[in-house]
């Protein structure tokens, strides 16, 4: 009797690490989580914003075609100026590659009129 109960809380409990596996976060899923606060377009966005100002074409990530996988990751370890570093047990390789996957896959969005530091006189 032990032995099947034994058996079928085995059966139980790989049935779920097989659901966790299949729940794993995509990369549009990573992007959501991880990016969209800071890089999504529009106003209220800090990356979009100081992006702006750096003189982007596409302030915002999705739709940019003109990052590099390398850049990208580089940016996504180490941090730039503003943005903090993303460490393997957050983000690993192959997610960052997906993140990357799905922002070269996005529409580029309008220009952002996320800064109006001056108004016209
Ligand atoms: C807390 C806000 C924040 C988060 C979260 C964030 N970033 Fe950033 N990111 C920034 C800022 C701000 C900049 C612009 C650097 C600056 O001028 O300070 C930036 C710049 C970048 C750049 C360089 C773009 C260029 O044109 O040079 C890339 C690439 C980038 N981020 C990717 C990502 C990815 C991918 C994620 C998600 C894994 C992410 N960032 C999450 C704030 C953030």
């Amino acid at each position: 009797m032990k032995i099947v109960f034994a058996m079928s809380l085995l059966v139980t409990l790989s049935g779920c690490i097989a659901e966790a596996k299949d729940q794993k976060a995509d990369g549009a899923e990573n992007y959501a989580l991880m990016c969209a606060g800071c890089h999504d377009p529009g106003p209220g966005h800090p990356a979009t914003m100081l992006l702006q100002q750096a003189g982007r074409p596409v302030p915002a990530l999705i739709g940019r075609k003109d990052l590099e996988l390398e850049y990208l990751r580089a940016v996504v370890r180490q941090g730039l100026i503003e943005m903090p570093p993303f460490r393997p047990t957050e983000l690993s390789e192959a997610e960052i590659d997906e993140i990357y996957a799905h922002i070269m896959r996005g529409k580029p969005s309008k220009p952002a009129t996320a800064i109006q530091t001056t108004k016209d006189p």
